[in-house]
Protein backbone atom coordinates (compact mmCIF):
# COMPACT_ATOMS: atom_id res chain seq x y z
CA UNK A 1 0.00 0.00 0.00
CA UNK A 2 1.15 3.97 -0.55
CA UNK A 3 0.21 6.75 0.34
CA UNK A 4 0.48 9.13 -2.65
CA UNK A 5 -0.59 12.96 -2.89
CA UNK A 6 -1.53 14.74 -6.32
CA UNK A 7 1.41 15.13 -8.94
CA UNK A 8 3.74 13.66 -6.07
CA UNK A 9 5.56 10.44 -6.57
CA UNK A 10 3.84 7.71 -4.20
CA UNK A 11 5.32 8.10 -0.56
CA UNK A 12 6.44 4.36 1.49
CA UNK A 13 3.83 2.63 3.02
CA UNK A 14 6.31 3.13 6.62
CA UNK A 15 6.21 6.80 5.77
CA UNK A 16 3.95 6.84 9.15
CA UNK A 17 6.24 5.24 10.74
CA UNK A 18 9.56 6.82 9.93
CA UNK A 19 7.36 10.40 10.77
CA UNK A 20 6.68 9.20 14.73
CA UNK A 21 10.10 7.52 15.04
CA UNK A 22 11.98 10.65 13.49
CA UNK A 23 9.77 12.82 15.47
CA UNK A 24 10.87 11.06 19.11
CA UNK A 25 14.50 11.11 17.77
CA UNK A 26 14.03 14.79 17.43
CA UNK A 27 11.93 15.31 21.13
CA UNK A 28 9.27 17.04 18.71
CA UNK A 29 5.64 16.59 18.98
CA UNK A 30 3.68 17.03 15.55
CA UNK A 31 -0.01 19.22 15.69
CA UNK A 32 -1.91 19.06 12.99
CA UNK A 33 -4.97 21.85 12.11
CA UNK A 34 -8.15 20.71 11.03
CA UNK A 35 -7.50 21.66 7.38
CA UNK A 36 -5.05 19.63 6.70
CA UNK A 37 -4.29 16.44 4.27
CA UNK A 38 -5.69 13.62 5.94
CA UNK A 39 -2.84 11.57 5.98
CA UNK A 40 -1.04 14.50 7.85
CA UNK A 41 -3.92 14.56 10.28
CA UNK A 42 -3.56 11.22 11.10
CA UNK A 43 -0.08 10.86 11.64
CA UNK A 44 0.05 14.18 14.16
CA UNK A 45 -0.04 13.93 17.90
CA UNK A 46 -2.85 16.21 18.27
CA UNK A 47 -5.41 17.48 15.44
CA UNK A 48 -7.45 20.58 16.24
CA UNK A 49 -8.73 24.27 15.97
CA UNK A 50 -6.47 27.32 16.27
CA UNK A 51 -7.58 27.20 19.83
CA UNK A 52 -7.12 23.66 21.49
CA UNK A 53 -3.43 23.56 19.16
CA UNK A 54 -2.55 27.33 20.91
CA UNK A 55 -3.27 25.33 24.05
CA UNK A 56 -1.24 22.45 23.38
CA UNK A 57 1.72 24.09 22.21
CA UNK A 58 1.54 26.35 25.36
CA UNK A 59 1.99 23.02 27.60
CA UNK A 60 3.93 20.87 25.50
CA UNK A 61 6.91 18.85 27.26
CA UNK A 62 8.99 17.97 24.33
CA UNK A 63 11.83 20.35 23.02
CA UNK A 64 10.67 20.74 19.36
CA UNK A 65 6.89 21.66 18.06
CA UNK A 66 6.45 21.04 14.40
CA UNK A 67 3.18 22.46 13.35
CA UNK A 68 1.46 21.26 10.09
CA UNK A 69 -0.70 24.30 9.53
CA UNK A 70 -0.57 27.77 8.22
CA UNK A 71 2.29 30.48 9.35
CA UNK A 72 0.98 32.68 12.00
CA UNK A 73 -0.41 29.35 13.68
CA UNK A 74 3.68 28.52 13.94
CA UNK A 75 4.02 31.94 14.91
CA UNK A 76 1.75 31.77 17.72
CA UNK A 77 3.36 28.85 19.15
CA UNK A 78 6.58 30.28 18.86
CA UNK A 79 5.28 33.48 21.20
CA UNK A 80 3.73 31.12 23.49
CA UNK A 81 6.96 28.55 23.26
CA UNK A 82 10.05 31.08 23.00
CA UNK A 83 12.27 28.53 24.35
CA UNK A 84 11.39 25.52 22.32
CA UNK A 85 12.01 25.12 18.49
CA UNK A 86 9.26 25.66 16.07
CA UNK A 87 9.05 24.08 12.46
CA UNK A 88 6.74 24.24 9.79
CA UNK A 89 7.12 22.00 7.03
CA UNK A 90 6.60 24.95 4.83
CA UNK A 91 7.30 28.25 5.48
CA UNK A 92 5.39 29.56 2.37
CA UNK A 93 1.98 28.30 3.94
CA UNK A 94 0.88 32.00 4.42
CA UNK A 95 -3.12 32.80 5.33
CA UNK A 96 -5.44 35.87 3.19
CA UNK A 97 -6.88 36.65 6.34
CA UNK A 98 -3.58 37.23 8.31
CA UNK A 99 -2.41 39.34 5.37
CA UNK A 100 -5.51 41.59 5.20
CA UNK A 101 -4.53 43.74 7.99
CA UNK A 102 -0.61 45.44 8.64
CA UNK A 103 0.37 46.38 11.83
CA UNK A 104 0.63 50.06 9.59
CA UNK A 105 -3.08 49.91 9.37
CA UNK A 106 -3.81 48.63 12.87
CA UNK A 107 -1.83 51.69 14.50
CA UNK A 108 -3.03 54.08 12.60
CA UNK A 109 -6.95 52.85 13.40
CA UNK A 110 -6.04 53.09 16.36
CA UNK A 111 -5.12 57.07 16.37
CA UNK A 112 -8.66 57.18 14.93
CA UNK A 113 -10.06 54.97 18.29
CA UNK A 114 -7.66 55.77 21.17
CA UNK A 115 -9.71 54.49 23.81
CA UNK A 116 -10.99 51.20 22.46
CA UNK A 117 -9.75 47.31 23.32
CA UNK A 118 -7.94 45.84 20.02
CA UNK A 119 -9.16 42.11 19.59
CA UNK A 120 -7.76 40.42 17.28
CA UNK A 121 -8.55 37.23 15.46
CA UNK A 122 -5.81 34.58 15.84
CA UNK A 123 -5.18 34.49 12.17
CA UNK A 124 -2.99 37.97 12.47
CA UNK A 125 1.04 38.40 12.17
CA UNK A 126 3.15 38.67 15.31
CA UNK A 127 3.91 42.39 14.53
CA UNK A 128 -0.57 42.51 14.60
CA UNK A 129 -0.46 40.57 17.57
CA UNK A 130 2.00 43.19 19.10
CA UNK A 131 -0.05 45.69 18.51
CA UNK A 132 -3.04 43.95 20.37
CA UNK A 133 -5.22 44.33 23.57
CA UNK A 134 -6.59 40.45 23.25
CA UNK A 135 -6.56 37.76 20.76
CA UNK A 136 -9.51 35.35 20.24
CA UNK A 137 -10.32 32.36 18.05
CA UNK A 138 -13.53 31.76 16.06
CA UNK A 139 -14.66 29.16 19.67
CA UNK A 140 -14.15 31.51 22.08
CA UNK A 141 -14.59 35.26 19.93
CA UNK A 142 -17.92 36.14 21.80
CA UNK A 143 -16.88 35.57 25.06
CA UNK A 144 -13.47 37.26 24.34
CA UNK A 145 -15.73 40.29 23.69
CA UNK A 146 -18.32 39.83 26.54
CA UNK A 147 -15.09 40.08 29.01
CA UNK A 148 -15.13 43.36 28.13
CA UNK A 149 -16.97 46.56 29.43
CA UNK A 150 -20.09 47.25 27.89
CA UNK A 151 -19.04 51.20 27.83
CA UNK A 152 -15.73 50.36 25.68
CA UNK A 153 -15.43 50.78 22.20
CA UNK A 154 -13.75 47.49 20.40
CA UNK A 155 -12.04 47.19 17.25
CA UNK A 156 -12.51 44.01 15.95
CA UNK A 157 -9.71 42.81 12.93
CA UNK A 158 -9.31 41.75 10.91
CA UNK A 159 -12.17 39.11 9.74
CA UNK A 160 -15.86 41.01 8.76
CA UNK A 161 -17.63 37.92 8.89
CA UNK A 162 -16.62 36.58 12.32
CA UNK A 163 -17.04 40.37 13.48
CA UNK A 164 -20.78 40.48 11.99
CA UNK A 165 -21.04 37.32 13.84
CA UNK A 166 -19.62 38.64 17.41
CA UNK A 167 -21.69 42.06 17.20
CA UNK A 168 -24.85 40.42 16.18
CA UNK A 169 -24.33 37.46 19.63
CA UNK A 170 -23.00 40.32 21.94
CA UNK A 171 -26.21 43.05 20.87
CA UNK A 172 -23.40 45.56 20.80
CA UNK A 173 -23.13 48.61 18.38
CA UNK A 174 -19.98 49.87 19.46
CA UNK A 175 -17.63 46.90 17.80
CA UNK A 176 -16.01 48.12 15.30
CA UNK A 177 -15.18 45.60 12.02
CA UNK A 178 -12.00 45.47 10.29
CA UNK A 179 -13.37 44.64 6.59
CA UNK A 180 -10.92 41.88 5.69
CA UNK A 181 -11.97 38.30 4.92
CA UNK A 182 -10.41 35.05 3.77
CA UNK A 183 -10.68 33.75 0.27
CA UNK A 184 -11.82 30.37 0.73
CA UNK A 185 -14.52 31.09 3.52
CA UNK A 186 -15.34 34.29 1.73
CA UNK A 187 -16.16 32.05 -1.28
CA UNK A 188 -18.72 29.62 0.34
CA UNK A 189 -21.78 31.52 -0.55
CA UNK A 190 -25.29 32.68 0.50
CA UNK A 191 -26.66 30.86 -2.92
CA UNK A 192 -25.28 28.14 -2.70
CA UNK A 193 -25.98 27.49 0.82
CA UNK A 194 -29.73 27.69 0.27
CA UNK A 195 -29.35 25.75 -2.56
CA UNK A 196 -28.01 22.73 -0.43
CA UNK A 197 -30.33 23.33 2.52
CA UNK A 198 -33.37 23.17 -0.10
CA UNK A 199 -32.34 20.01 -1.49
CA UNK A 200 -31.86 18.57 1.93
CA UNK A 201 -34.37 19.90 4.22
CA UNK A 202 -33.67 17.50 6.82
CA UNK A 203 -30.26 18.28 7.20
CA UNK A 204 -28.16 20.24 10.19
CA UNK A 205 -25.82 22.61 8.83
CA UNK A 206 -22.69 23.59 10.28
CA UNK A 207 -21.42 26.89 9.66
CA UNK A 208 -17.90 28.08 10.53
CA UNK A 209 -18.25 31.98 11.61
CA UNK A 210 -15.63 33.33 9.17
CA UNK A 211 -18.06 31.88 6.26
CA UNK A 212 -20.03 34.83 3.73
CA UNK A 213 -23.03 32.46 4.00
CA UNK A 214 -23.10 32.64 8.23
CA UNK A 215 -25.17 35.97 7.44
CA UNK A 216 -27.66 33.57 4.92
CA UNK A 217 -27.63 30.72 7.55
CA UNK A 218 -28.85 33.11 10.16
CA UNK A 219 -31.58 34.93 7.51
CA UNK A 220 -32.86 31.11 6.49
CA UNK A 221 -33.26 31.02 10.02
CA UNK A 222 -35.07 33.93 11.13
CA UNK A 223 -37.67 33.23 7.80
CA UNK A 224 -38.67 29.66 8.77
CA UNK A 225 -36.83 28.38 5.46
CA UNK A 226 -34.91 26.55 8.03
CA UNK A 227 -35.56 25.55 11.36
CA UNK A 228 -33.76 28.03 13.33
CA UNK A 229 -32.36 24.90 15.73
CA UNK A 230 -30.94 23.36 12.14
CA UNK A 231 -27.99 26.00 12.03
CA UNK A 232 -25.38 25.88 14.23
CA UNK A 233 -22.26 28.74 13.60
CA UNK A 234 -19.30 26.93 15.42
CA UNK A 235 -15.59 26.95 14.98
CA UNK A 236 -13.71 23.95 13.51
CA UNK A 237 -13.71 22.23 16.89
CA UNK A 238 -17.07 22.94 17.80
CA UNK A 239 -18.17 20.98 14.83
CA UNK A 240 -16.58 17.94 15.98
CA UNK A 241 -17.93 18.19 19.92
CA UNK A 242 -21.89 19.06 17.63
CA UNK A 243 -21.13 15.85 14.97
CA UNK A 244 -20.85 13.63 18.16
CA UNK A 245 -24.25 14.87 19.53
CA UNK A 246 -25.99 15.06 16.26
CA UNK A 247 -28.96 12.78 16.07
CA UNK A 248 -29.56 13.82 12.07
CA UNK A 249 -28.68 11.57 9.38
CA UNK A 250 -27.03 14.43 7.13
CA UNK A 251 -25.36 17.25 7.88
CA UNK A 252 -23.98 19.93 5.44
CA UNK A 253 -20.50 21.70 5.67
CA UNK A 254 -19.80 25.07 5.77
CA UNK A 255 -16.07 25.51 6.18
CA UNK A 256 -12.58 24.27 4.48
CA UNK A 257 -12.89 20.98 3.17
CA UNK A 258 -10.40 19.60 5.06
CA UNK A 259 -12.71 19.56 8.20
CA UNK A 260 -14.51 16.32 6.53
CA UNK A 261 -12.47 13.98 7.70
CA UNK A 262 -12.25 14.55 11.41
CA UNK A 263 -16.45 14.53 11.32
CA UNK A 264 -16.57 11.38 9.61
CA UNK A 265 -14.17 10.30 11.92
CA UNK A 266 -15.67 11.40 15.00
CA UNK A 267 -19.18 10.11 13.55
CA UNK A 268 -19.17 7.74 10.74
CA UNK A 269 -23.48 7.05 10.59
CA UNK A 270 -23.58 11.00 9.95
CA UNK A 271 -23.70 12.04 6.10
CA UNK A 272 -21.44 14.55 5.92
CA UNK A 273 -21.08 16.81 3.00
CA UNK A 274 -18.94 20.13 1.72
CA UNK A 275 -21.52 23.27 0.62
CA UNK A 276 -19.03 24.23 -1.40
CA UNK A 277 -16.45 21.39 -2.49
CA UNK A 278 -14.17 24.13 -4.05
CA UNK A 279 -13.14 25.40 -0.43
CA UNK A 280 -10.24 24.33 -0.32
CA UNK A 281 -7.26 26.65 0.90
CA UNK A 282 -4.23 26.51 -0.90
CA UNK A 283 -1.77 27.22 1.85
CA UNK A 284 -3.12 24.35 4.11
CA UNK A 285 -2.26 22.15 1.61
CA UNK A 286 1.14 23.44 1.01
CA UNK A 287 1.93 20.49 4.61
CA UNK A 288 2.35 17.71 2.40
CA UNK A 289 3.64 14.25 3.81
CA UNK A 290 6.98 14.73 1.95
CA UNK A 291 7.20 17.96 3.68
CA UNK A 292 7.08 16.56 6.70
CA UNK A 293 9.18 14.14 6.47
CA UNK A 294 12.06 16.91 5.46
CA UNK A 295 11.13 19.07 8.11
CA UNK A 296 11.75 16.30 10.91
CA UNK A 297 14.57 15.32 9.21
CA UNK A 298 16.41 18.51 8.75
CA UNK A 299 14.98 20.64 11.07
CA UNK A 300 13.51 23.23 8.58
CA UNK A 301 11.46 25.26 8.53
CA UNK A 302 12.19 27.15 11.43
CA UNK A 303 9.88 29.80 12.83
CA UNK A 304 11.54 32.79 14.53
CA UNK A 305 9.61 35.73 16.08
CA UNK A 306 11.85 39.00 16.86
CA UNK A 307 11.82 38.54 20.94
CA UNK A 308 10.43 42.06 21.73
CA UNK A 309 7.62 41.40 19.08
CA UNK A 310 6.79 38.35 20.70
CA UNK A 311 7.16 39.71 24.35
CA UNK A 312 4.52 42.30 23.38
CA UNK A 313 1.99 39.84 21.75
CA UNK A 314 2.28 37.48 24.66
CA UNK A 315 0.00 38.99 26.68
CA UNK A 316 -2.64 38.84 24.20
CA UNK A 317 -2.64 35.52 22.98
CA UNK A 318 -2.62 34.21 26.99
CA UNK A 319 -5.74 36.21 27.49
CA UNK A 320 -6.97 34.49 24.57
CA UNK A 321 -6.18 30.94 26.08
CA UNK A 322 -7.24 31.43 29.08
CA UNK A 323 -10.67 33.27 27.80
CA UNK A 324 -12.94 29.73 27.07
CA UNK A 325 -11.66 27.24 28.84
CA UNK A 326 -13.88 25.30 31.01
CA UNK A 327 -13.37 27.41 34.65
CA UNK A 328 -11.08 29.86 32.76
CA UNK A 329 -13.38 32.34 31.66
CA UNK A 330 -14.50 35.54 32.74
P1 LIG B 1 -10.64 27.45 13.81
O1 LIG B 1 -10.17 28.44 14.80
O2 LIG B 1 -12.09 27.18 13.90
O3 LIG B 1 -9.77 26.24 13.84
O4 LIG B 1 -10.48 28.10 12.36
C1 LIG B 1 -9.25 28.53 12.00
C2 LIG B 1 -9.16 28.95 10.62
O5 LIG B 1 -10.02 29.44 10.01
C3 LIG B 1 -7.91 28.69 10.05
O6 LIG B 1 -8.03 28.96 8.77
FE1 LIG C 1 -6.22 31.60 6.21
FE2 LIG C 1 -8.55 31.08 5.10
FE3 LIG C 1 -6.59 29.37 4.77
FE4 LIG C 1 -7.74 29.63 7.15
S1 LIG C 1 -8.70 28.87 5.30
S2 LIG C 1 -5.55 29.53 6.74
S3 LIG C 1 -8.22 31.81 7.19
S4 LIG C 1 -6.61 31.50 4.02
Amino acid sequence: MTITELGAPPLRADWADEVRRLARERDAVVLAHNYQLPEIQDVAHHTGDSLALSRIAAAAEESTIVFCGVHFMAETAKILAPEKTVLIPDAAAGCSLADSITADQLREWKTEHPEAVVVSYVNTTAEVKAETDVCCTSSNAVEVVESIPADREVLFLPDQFLGAHVRRVTGRDNVHVWAGECHVHAGINGAELTARAAEDPEAELFIHPECGCATSALYLAGTGAVEPDRVRILSTGGMLDAARATRAKSVLVATEVGMLHQLRLAAPEVEFRAVNERASCRYMKMITPEKLLRALREGRDEVTVDPATAARGRAAVERMIAIGRPGGGE
